[in-house]
């Protein structure tokens, strides 16, 4: 079946809408443009985000990432990506080299990479109507149906479908699985990509192939006990409840919402139910999945209590264990509460933890939409993320920790962890396969939009071409942000709606927007909120913002006098070339940071331990030692 909002559908659409202006029709569909849509509402929603095949991203370092990251989507050698699955389901590997890393044959949890790869691939159909991805990704599934076809010859149950034994689940269930397995942590990961190539692509068989994986699942997990289910639960095991809410979400059949709830993990859940911070000690990456599960289980069931646990987490997590960068935790692990000082070394922040973050932050937006969650998710993705990639590499390689210690670099370390690149066929880490979904999903929340389509958000300040087919509208964004503080908006179409435009909490100064031309800053144009801008839109109309910047010093929790200096959104490093730094921060004089001149990011000749040091901001420290967290002394100037 062939997607039916591709770029022709989109323009389809909109003509069509332009046609009816009259009488304007809101179309209710809560992700207008997917390939598929989902068979249940959702409970307690009130804004949405725009899917990603509405939104193209247009020149600036956010296309040339996921560019980067394309060329590795559309290089990978499938048949080597399908070989431990062949091998487990007992067909021909058909002369296929086998991979190495985390997907070598003898790794344990091999085969998880492939299912983020058939995300990739996806969105990139979305938002690129990339024919070539789409074509990889619907012969990676009928691949993988004849693997699971031939079940009964390998010695596996039904929908079994993955590149190791079945028996890892008996050893699950047991308790004794070896340390550091994590089969359902797998499942996960296929079942989300094949539910990807249905929705976003149209592909039956990906449905086919999910739902008999997923009736795998139910089978199973409907025979064990709550106190067996429970004890296996403190294996990681991804986003399980997430993923079967959405299939039930997807398919209206409740046996998934059913069998998505007996992966509500009680020890994790009822502290956070209660607002309480137990998350010391507690392997990370582990825990944030969980919470979106919970998010998407609140829009499935209406149950408070679920909302709850992930507005509280998410609280928890921003608030008590998050560096500078908005990434969290260190060597995959939360430590105490505002214990951020006394954990900066090679294996901070790994990439999967904001990665997940930002998709419960998404989920949270849409039941509340506050700006405070954009500030985050700018942070986040911004500071973290975007220059997680090398952009030296053609193929978008990743660090799978960003260090944070004085004297960190990207490009260095063990085999994984520490500031490692990732490789095209050795490495496969979590970090890689959530990297390649991060580099083709850029813009998937820049833009919302209330569920009446009378309000148009703008959360992000990212060049791209948005396409609001129930208001015949477009809007382009043109900037240079945030090397620049102003963003320019161009209404295609015409018609009366709001546009609330993100004024972020760090703005210095008073925020400013003016209409075609003319000051138009309306009273609520203040930080932490959304600007409204009422009117009826003419074609070509132009909306220009602009967000004063400045300097920020951004402590530690639990130390004051250690910071990350910010201006505006962006982090900035200090860059030491290959000149080693000691293990103490050095000591920044603030006064001494002089921006050159231009709107530029680069902050040349400030003092640190009495020597000269140039800062820039911290996506672009690539390549050489920097500093993050200081020990500041001083006043801005
Ligand atoms: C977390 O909740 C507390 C108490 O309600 C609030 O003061 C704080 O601002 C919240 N943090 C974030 C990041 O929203
Ligand atoms: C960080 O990694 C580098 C490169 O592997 C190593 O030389 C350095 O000792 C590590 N630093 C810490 C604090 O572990």
């Amino acid at each position: 079946m062939m997607k039916t909002q591709g770029c022709q559908g989109i323009f389809g659409a909109l003509t069509a809408s332009v046609a009816l202006l009259g009488t304007i029709v809101l179309n209710a569909s809560p992700v207008l443009g997917q390939a598929v849509p989902p068979a249940r509402t959702e409970t307690g929603v009130s804004a949405y985000l725009f899917d990603l095949s509405q939104i193209q991203l247009t020149d600036s370092r956010w296309l040339e990432n996921q560019d980067r990251t394309l060329a590795y989507l559309k290089s990978v050698d499938v048949e080597r990506l399908l070989y431990n699955f062949r091998a487990n389901h007992k067909l021909s590997t058909n002369g296929a080299e086998a991979c190495g890393g985390w997907d070598d044959p003898t790794f344990p949890f091999r085969s998880h990479m492939q299912g983020h790869v058939l995300t990739a691939w996806s969105q990139c159909w979305a938002t690129l109507q990339d024919t070539e991805c789409r074509d990889r990704a619907t012969y990676f599934v009928a691949e993988l149906a004849k693997c699971q076809a031939n079940n009964a010859n390998a010695g596996f149950a039904t929908g079994y479908l993955s590149g190791f034994p079945e028996s890892d689940f008996n050893a699950l269930e047991a308790r004794t699985l070896s340390n550091g397995n994590v089969p359902y942590y797998v499942i996960h990961k296929t079942l989300a990509g094949l539910l990807d190539v249905w929705r976003h692509i149209g592909d039956t068989n990906a449905k086919d192939v999910l739902l008999s994986l997923a009736g795998w699942v139910n089978t199973r997990t409907s025979k064990l006990s709550t106190s067996v289910m429970q004890a296996q639960l403190e294996t990681e095991f991804g986003g399980m409840n997430d993923v079967l809410t959405e299939i039930y979400y997807w398919t209206g059949d409740s046996q998934w919402l059913t069998a998505a709830q007996r992966f509500d993990h009680a020890a994790v859940f009822t502290p956070l139910a209660a607002d309480q911070d137990k998350l010391s000690g507690l392997h990370a990456n582990t825990q944030v999945p969980k919470w979106i599960g919970a998010i998407h289980e609140y829009k499935q069931t209406g149950t408070t209590r679920y909302l709850d646990i992930a507005r509280n987490a998410w609280n928890i997590t921003v608030s008590a264990h998050s560096y500078a960068i908005g990434g969290n935790s260190e060597a995959e692990h939360f430590h105490d509460a505002n214990a951020i000082a006394e954990w900066l070394d090679n294996d901070t922040a790994e990439a999967c933890n904001s990665y997940n973050m930002l998709k419960l932050t998404r989920e949270l937006w849409t039941v509340d939409p506050d700006p405070k969650f954009f500030d985050f998710y700018e942070r986040a993705l911004l500071n973290h993320l975007l220059g997680q990639q090398d952009p030296s590499s053609a193929h978008g390689h990743i660090t799978y920790f960003t260090p944070l210690n004085p004297g960190g670099r990207r490009g260095v370390g063990p085999a994984w962890g520490g500031g490692t690149w990732s490789t095209d066929y050795e490495s496969f880490w979590c970090c890689q396969g959530t990297g390649v979904e991060t580099n083709t999903k850029l813009a998937d929340s820049v833009y919302g939009r209330s569920g009446d389509d009378r309000t148009l958000y703008v959360n992000l300040f990212t060049p791209s071409k948005l396409t609001w087919a129930a208001r015949g509208a477009t809007v382009t964004q043109t900037t240079s942000y945030p090397a620049g503080d102003t963003t320019t908006l161009t209404i295609g179409g015409s018609g009366a709606w709001d546009l609330k435009i993100r004024i972020p909490g760090w703005v210095a100064g008073g925020a400013s927007i003016a209409v075609n031309g003319a000051e138009a800053t309306p009273a609520d144009a203040a930080p932490g909120r959304y600007a409204t801008v009422s009117r009826t839109w003419a074609p070509g109309d132009t909306v220009t913002v602009t967000l004063p910047m400045g300097l920020r010093v951004v402590p530690a929790n639990d130390n004051q006098t250690l910071a990350a200096v910010a201006y505006g959104p962006t982090v900035l490093a200090g860059n030491y070339g290959d000149v080693a730094v000691g293990s103490a921060a050095p000591v920044l004089d603030l006064g001494s940071l002089k921006q050159k001149s231009g709107g530029s990011l680069e902050f040349s000749g400030a003092t640190a331990d009495g020597q000269a040091v140039d800062l820039g901001p911290f996506y672009d420290a690539q390549g050489f030692n920097y500093v993050v967290y200081w020990a500041v002394q001083g006043e801005l100037p």
